[in-house]
């Protein structure tokens, strides 16, 4: 086992979707460099993600990235690379893990699979060292809506999913029908900001369900239908992003809230790419202090998909001793709680 208490170097990489994030975390003095390439113009014509575009497009990045994270931190070569290897799309991640696997082997260091959403959940750790577990994370992006019980470092239990579409993609295909541009989320949360919260009241989904499941694909097909009656105007389309947003945030809220009262957690983790969101984020902190409750979120640019998250979490998992085999494999479907706990005092003592 690496004694990664002594200031070793992790370099990381992202390329699960349409992002390709490069950076490096050195435990003893936080995130050296990162850099993060975007591919909005690239899919924003085709109106959401085409896979094979997004592919050739970490090809193209990818290295040149690594070469300026690299000077931008100073490195001759990390001490291990850490790349995402899934889930996500089978085609980018194979540009990470093939790139990341070869780049570790040329510098003799070892190379770590990190799951891309035990990234995610660790991202908040980045700028608050006292958050530890046990908590409570809800963990919202374009592929899942997850609320889970995080016990110890690496054992994730799963108590809440959605049952259909995850809340991010809710505000992508929402934004759709409003007519608002590839990435819908964030356009349709500016969108928002111009409605009227009075003008109308959306059904909050699973409000009726006992459990900690959710489901968004109501809320949409909901929004199409209001829309159909109306012949929007700038205006109107305003009114309902805000209605859409509300009626989302309230369903995740009242879950958290059950979620939170079921575990006795005092600690909430909130992360993935709409933890960006202003109005949840604001509701989630309202709901921490009526209960008590410690709330955390990642900083505002590693909401969404980075390479920081992933050298953050690839560098706990090389000190528990879990670096990857000589194979190239991603796994495009991997649950988050298939993980193994993290071996060790992978965290630092007080
Ligand atoms: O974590 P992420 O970058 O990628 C996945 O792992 O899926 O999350 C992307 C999702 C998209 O659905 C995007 O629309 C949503 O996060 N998102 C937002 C906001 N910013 C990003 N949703 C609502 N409000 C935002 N401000
Ligand atoms: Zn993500």
């Amino acid at each position: 086992m690496i004694d990664g208490k002594k200031g070793l170097t992790v370099l990381g990489i992202e390329t699960s979707c349409d992002e390709t994030g490069v950076a490096v975390f050195c435990p003893e003095r936080g995130l050296l460099a990162h850099r993060l390439h975007s591919q909005i113009p690239v899919h924003a014509e085709h109106g959401g993600v085409v896979p094979e575009l997004a592919s050739r497009d970490h090809i193209r990045y990818l290295v040149p990235l690594v070469r300026a994270v690299l000077q931008d931190a100073a490195l001759s070569q990390p001490d291990a690379v850490a790349y995402t290897a899934g889930p996500g799309l089978m085609g980018a991640l194979m540009v990470g893990a093939s790139t990341g696997r070869a780049m570790a082997a040329g510098w003799r260091v070892p190379a770590i699979e990190v799951h891309h959403l035990e990234g995610h959940l660790l991202a908040p750790m980045l700028d608050h060292p006292e958050l530890k577990p046990p908590f409570l994370a809800l963990l919202v992006s374009g592929g899942h809506t997850l609320l889970i019980d995080v016990a110890r470092m690496g054992a994730y239990e799963i108590l809440g999913e959605s049952r259909d579409d995850a809340v991010g993609e809710a505000f992508d295909k929402t934004a759709k029908i409003l007519g608002l541009p590839y990435p819908g989320g964030r356009f349709l949360a500016d969108l928002a900001t111009r409605g009227d919260p009075d003008r109308f009241s959306f059904p909050i989904p699973m409000i009726q369900h006992e459990g900690l499941d959710f489901s968004f694909s109501g809320l949409k097909t909901y929004v199409r239908n209001v829309l159909a009656q109306l012949a929007p105007t700038e205006q109107d389309k305003a009114d309902v992003a805000r209605a859409f947003e509300e009626a989302a945030i309230k369903s995740l809220v009242i879950k958290v809230r059950r979620a939170l009262d079921r575990t006795g957690y005092r600690t909430l983790v909130v992360a993935g790419g709409v933890s960006a969101n202003l109005r949840l984020r604001a509701s989630l902190q309202k709901l921490g202090r009526e209960r008590c409750v410690e709330v955390y979120f990642p900083r505002q640019e590693f909401c969404t998909d980075n390479g920081a998250m992933i050298a953050y979490a690839g560098y706990y998992r090389l000190v528990a001793g879990d670096t990857a085999p000589l194979v190239v494999a991603p796994k495009p479907r991997w649950p988050i709680s298939a993980l193994q706990p993290m071996n060790g005092d992978v965290l630092p003592s007080e």
